[in-house]
């Protein structure tokens, strides 16, 4: 663990100021051009800056953030995004079947996401929502067929608001799924915002351990439209941290560039 001191008011205005404005467009399926620079486990160097929140001489009252492991490739808090790629060869070791209803039987996550799923599934079955996981874990070579796909389909400008490229979808992590309910209703669509699944989850999913990764209005941050089914798994400690904040990942861990 990193231990930095941090933060302020930048953050405080990021969050104040909010969204983009731009439209969001849905894609129907799971989704990633390659990108020329998917070194093998190469991640920038993440250097928190220092900033006390306030002007205490004597540091009372300073913000104080633990900043965890967010450049390992088998940390489960592991950041990528377009500025952090992650290498053609990069599979994690621990892939597993979740025990949960799953879209299609090839699906798989890292373990320790697989049994938070499943903890989650079950506690949202309690509330009376069946979830169902359309897609876990992607390799890079599938999220390339994804990509060009979408690229042949809509175009590179386009596919690139909504599909990562190949290495830079948080799917290669195995810590990343896309959620539905088992009625596959608004499966991958903007709908999906207002089920019973997707509300349940936008509530609730913090508290087993996953985020909101592509919230909506963050186009411009994160790199992404609104994908309310996209759910990414940091642990309980870090998700619950990142939902307080009501801030996304990259302006939580002062990640923006
Ligand atoms: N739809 C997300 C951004 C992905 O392709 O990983
Ligand atoms: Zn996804």
């Amino acid at each position: 663990m990193l231990k930095i001191t941090k933060i302020t008011i930048a953050f405080l205005l990021i969050a104040a100021l909010g969204g983009c404005g731009k439209k969001a467009k849905t894609p129907e399926t799971d989704n990633p051009a390659p990108s020329e620079t998917p070194q093998e486990s190469v991640q920038p160097t993440i250097t928190p800056e220092a900033t006390p929140a306030s002007d205490n001489k004597d540091g009372e009252g300073d913000i104080m953030m633990e900043v965890p492991d967010l450049t390992s490739l088998d940390s489960i808090t592991l950041i990528v995004n377009k500025q952090r790629p992650l290498g053609e060869d990069y599979e994690p070791a621990d892939l597993v079947k979740p025990d949960v209803p799953l879209a299609k039987s090839s699906v798989t996550l890292r373990q320790e996401a697989a049994d938070a799923m499943k903890v989650m599934f079950d506690a949202a079955k309690d509330d009376g929502i069946s979830l169902m996981i359309g897609s876990g874990y992607r390799s890079y070579d599938y999220q390339k067929n994804l990509y060009n796909n979408y690229v042949a389909r809509d175009g590179e400008e386009e596919a690139n608001r909504y599909s990562a490229k190949p290495g830079q979808s948080e799917h290669q992590t195995g810590l990343a799924a896309d959620l539905s309910g088992t009625n596959s209703s608004c499966y991958l669509k903007g709908c999906f915002k207002d089920t019973d699944e997707g509300i349940w989850l936008k509530e609730n999913a913090w508290k087993y351990g996953f985020i909101l990764r592509y919230p909506e209005g963050k186009e411009e941050i994160t790199g992404y439209i609104f994908e309310p089914w996209h759910y990414r798994y940091f642990g309980k400690e870090e998700a619950q941290k990142i939902y307080e904040s009501g801030l996304t990942v990259e302006e939580y861990y002062n990640l923006q560039d």
